[in-house]
This record gives structure tokens, sequence and C-alpha cells, in this order.
């Protein structure tokens, strides 16, 4: 599908109000996206876990008004207006009007809280433009009910990609696919796909705590750490590298190989973040207990053989992740071991999930 493809065809209806929610997840990348071409387009593709637990919910009433100059919408986070959201809204809205041109019509209330707790680091840009365009699409639904199925999905992650890249990847479970790759049909720069090969059961049902290591604002934005990567000395090889992990990781997903799955994710993770270190300026998120983490993991595996890795996302939080059928050992292990290393003891225990949902009432 092209750009085209998202341009929206004759309303039927223009009802005169109304309201729309969904919650959609968060989603934590194997393969990770890591440098971008305007407008948002992913310089390498990536492919993520489709989380559960950690979710935004949004809320859009809409309702019509006299006049089709400017946007006009209020925002509400967890009941509270959030003016400082605001731009960033305004700058999605301008992005995605030639695709949904209903926008100036009506008068919107966006209202949205987060399933995890406000500023815990955990990236609630995927989430919530996710759950934003999901709750747009539908209104478009509305005002042309013969938009097919498949296209609604298509057309939320292509909306999504256009507010935070890798929102995107949060449409859709368990694992979607973002970025062109020969191998890969159907891929695209423009939207995330379900991973279109075999998935073996094991990782249906993985498993994802959250450590969080350090809830504060983030030194680097992950904006600016897009940007780093161009002219990056080592960019076309990491590039290269996430086309061949891609490849890689398709007979693991088959198979259910979880010791070359956790290679491939560590490797993966510490690259993003060799990324930053290398970048110029450098930078680095992670904190003494990310590492103080990752080395108790490793010394875990390898006196108890439980297939426990991590991965990191631009932040200092690690994500465990790990197969059902080991949770209860792994659970106590974090209790015991790992929580003593998180702001004030604090994790979330997630699994990969099956994506956005549409909320009744
Ligand atoms: O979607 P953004 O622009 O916040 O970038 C996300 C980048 C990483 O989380 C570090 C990797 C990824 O693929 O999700």
């Amino acid at each position: 599908m092209t750009e085209n493809d998202f341009l929206p065809g004759d309303y039927q209806n223009l009802p005169e109000q109304g309201k729309v929610t969904w919650k959609a997840p968060s989603n934590i990348a194997l393969v990770k996206y890591w440098g971008k071409r305007p407008v948002q387009m992913p310089a390498n593709p990536s492919i993520s876990f489709t989380l559960d637990a950690c979710a935004t919910t949004t809320s859009v009433s809409f309702e019509k008004k006299n006049t089709k100059d400017g946007f006009s919408f209020d925002l509400f986070f967890e009941g509270k207006p959030k003016d400082d959201f605001k731009p960033k809204i305004q700058t999605f809205l301008e992005r995605i009007e030639m695709y949904l041109p209903f926008l100036k019509e009506y008068h919107f209330t966006i209202g949205t809280s987060n399933s995890f707790p406000h500023s815990s680091g955990i990236a609630s840009s995927a989430s919530g433009m996710a759950a934003l365009s999901m709750c747009l699409m539908d209104i478009e639904k509305q005002l042309n009910p013969k938009l097919d199925d498949s296209l609604f999905f298509v057309k939320a992650s292509y909306l999504a990609r256009l507010g935070s890249g890798s929102a995107c990847r949060s449409t859709k479970g368990n694992l979607v696919q973002w970025g062109a790759h020969q191998n890969i049909p159907n891929s695209s720069d423009l939207y995330g796909i379900e991973y279109p090969f075999e998935i073996n059961p094991v990782f249906k049902s993985y498993c994802d705590t959250i450590l969080l290591v350090h809830k504060g604002q983030k030194q680097v934005s992950s904006t600016v750490g897009h940007q780093l990567m161009h002219g990056h000395p080592y960019a076309e090889n990491r590039f290269e590298q996430a086309f061949s992990n891609l490849d890689r990781l398709k007979p693991i997903l088959a198979d259910g190989n979880l010791e070359e799955f956790i290679e491939l994710v560590e490797s993966e993770a510490l690259t993003l973040h060799a990324m930053m270190m290398t970048s110029m300026p450098y930078f680095m998120l992670m904190k003494p207990d990310t590492l103080e983490i990752i080395n108790k993991i490793w010394e875990y595996r390898e006196a108890t053989k439980t297939p426990v890795c991590f991965t990191l996302d631009a932040g200092a939080n690690v994500h465990l992740l790990y197969p059902e059928a080991d949770k209860e050992k792994v659970q106590d292990f974090i209790k015991n071991e790992l929580a003593e290393h998180c702001q004030n003891g604090q994790y979330i225990h997630d699994q990969v999930g099956l994506g956005a949902i549409k909320i009744n009432g």
C-alpha cells in the first residue's frame, strides 16, 4: 500500500456528536528502531512484542462546530487539563489532516489515562498515539461505514506512526513488524503488520517484567537520539545488522529456540545503547542499577539455566523477558534479587498481548 491508499473516500454521514473509547498497549522491541528519515520513516525494520497490562485508554468526544478553520480540542490526562501535551497533539493533527479531513469539522475533547504509574519512564507515546489513532479511525468509520476492517487497522497503524514511530506497532498483537524488508511479505515503512511467519506458542504468552530503575525525565529524548544517527560513524552497519537480525529471527521464532532468541535480543538492546554512547554528542541512558540488574540476570541464567534475558528501550529501565512456564521462579528471583535495584522497589509484570481494543460505553 502507498500513502494514497490512506486518503479518505466520501463521507456518507457527519454525525452531530459522539464519543469513542479505545485502549492500546505499549510494546517492547526485540529488533530496535533507531534512526529515521522524515516523516517518521524508519532507517531500518524492527519487530516488537505487543504488551498487555501497560496500556493507555483514550476517549474522544466530538461535537460539530460552525467553522472549519483550525483544529479545536481540549486535552485531559487522568481527568485534569494537560496543556503541555497539546503541541504534540497539534503537530500530530496537522500531519494526519489530509487523511482525516473531518478533523476540522469538530471540536474534540480527548481524555486519556495510563494503566502504569505516571512518569514511570515507560514510553507512553506508543500506547497513547495508538489509542488516539484508533479513536480517530473509529470516528472515520462512523462517517464512512463502508471502510473495511483490514484497512481500518492498517490506517490506524499508519496514523499512529505519524504520531510516534514505534506507536505503529501497538495497534495489533502479538508480534508486530514495521519497516520494509525484502524477505518479509507486505512489510512497509508506512505501518506495522502482524508478523506473517510461524510463531512458536512459547512466544505467544511470553512474560515481560518491567523493572523501573529510574523514573525521572530522560537526559536525551528519543527524538534527539534518532537524529544523532545521521552522520553516526556506525549507522550503516547498524542498519544492515537490523535487517539481518530480522532474517535470523525467523527460524528462532518458529522453532522457539530460546538460546538464540536470548543472544539476539540482548545484543540488540546493547547495540541500541552502544549507538547512543558512540554518537556525537554521546550520551548514556543506563544507570548503575541497570548494569547491576543485567549482571544479576546473567549470573542467574548461568546458575539455574532458566531462559531469562533482558532488553532495554531508550531509558534506564530493564525489561526482563521469560517464558510463561518459568513465571513462578523468575518472579521470585525478581522479588528477592532485582527489586532492590528498582526505584522504590517498583516493577510491573506484563505479558504479550493482542493489541488495541474498543471499550464500550
Ligand atoms: O517511537 P520512538 O520515536 O519513541 O522510538 C522508539 C525507539 C526505541 O524504543 C528505542 C526502539 C523501538 O523500536 O521501540
